[in-house]
């Protein structure tokens, strides 16, 4: 991308441009997002060519390893290198190897934490809350093991939702461009500040790889919007679109041995119940660099 796409460049060409080729490369069919590798250690080129193309159009893509027992952190971490992913954000509650395993935590400060229990999440990219000089570029989420029932994520392309966005009124995109669109207040635990404020737009282009990135919780604690009419109402407006109903919003559920690789695009958990038997198990990485994807 060389020429900015935001609503900020009085050249409307460049984003009109990548509108056209966004829209035009829209799978025809969600299995288009599902991709088998044999060995995530090590993708074969054409593994890799399979994964490029949804990650480059859809920002994101679902892989299906054929050996999900011999699957574990190490292995993720590995699938990350093969794609520039280099450097982990462990947050509060992410293991010592700063890869996150979710389940339902009945103790400790995870007890806290939605992600750790078995309530529905609401739309969101990760890291949300982090300052500028720590966005999160990247996602993994993988399945090792599923829910009893339930625990299904929708998810939708951030930069579909900008389009879907500027569309209806550009002046709601450009709204939420704006450097001071969201803040996340401080985080205060047992009196002791643990995380300051951060202030930031909602959809910026990154500085490392010049794509557009979206900063966004639907949480209605812990969120401060700027108090700007057409900031409410792009808000509002985003909330209507993300809904099954979207042609760009998907359901699916991760299936042991499945994951989900991304730039940090849009998505929510439903809700879950696990049994004695069987109890869900994600791990999730989050990376600080931006998926490097070969020119094409
Ligand atoms: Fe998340």
């Amino acid at each position: 991308m060389h020429r900015s796409i935001l609503s900020s460049n009085p050249d409307s060409a460049p984003y009109c441009r990548w509108r056209d080729a966004k829209l035009a490369a829209q799978p025809a069919r969600p299995e288009q997002f599902l991709i088998d590798i044999a060995d995530p250690l090590k993708l074969t080129a054409d593994e890799r060519k399979s994964l490029q193309y949804p990650l480059q159009h859809y920002r994101f893509v679902i892989f299906r390893t054929r050996k999900p027992a011999a699957v574990d952190k190490n292995t993720l971490r590995e699938l990350g290198l093969q794609f520039g992913l280099t450097t982990l954000d462990g947050n509060l509650c992410a293991d010592d190897d700063q890869i996150s395993s979710l389940r339902v935590f009945d103790h400790g400060r995870g007890n806290a934490y939605i992600p750790y229990s078995n309530k529905p999440l609401s739309w969101h990219t990760d890291g949300y809350y982090n300052p500028a000089s720590q966005r999160i570029h990247s996602l993994i989420l993988y399945c090792v093991q599923d829910a009893a029932e339930g625990g299904d994520n929708q998810i939708m392309d951030h930069e579909m939702a900008y389009i879907q966005l500027r569309e209806h009124k550009p002046l709601l995109a450009s709204a939420l461009e704006q450097p001071d669109a969201l803040t996340i207040p401080a985080n205060i635990e047992n009196g002791e500040q643990i995380r300051s404020a951060t202030v930031g737009p909602v959809f910026f282009l990154s500085p490392q790889d010049g794509q557009l990135y979206m900063r966004y919780s639907a949480r209605e604690r812990n969120i401060v919007w700027k108090d700007d009419p057409l900031v409410r109402e792009a808000v509002k407006e985003l909330k209507k679109m993300m809904h099954p109903d979207n042609p760009y919003v998907y359901q699916y559920r991760l299936k042991p041995g499945e994951g989900l690789l991304s730039a940090n695009i849009l998505h929510r958990r439903l809700g879950f119940a696990d049994t004695d038997a069987q109890q869900r198990l994600m791990f999730r990485a989050r990376y600080f660099e931006a998926l490097k994807l070969a020119e094409s």
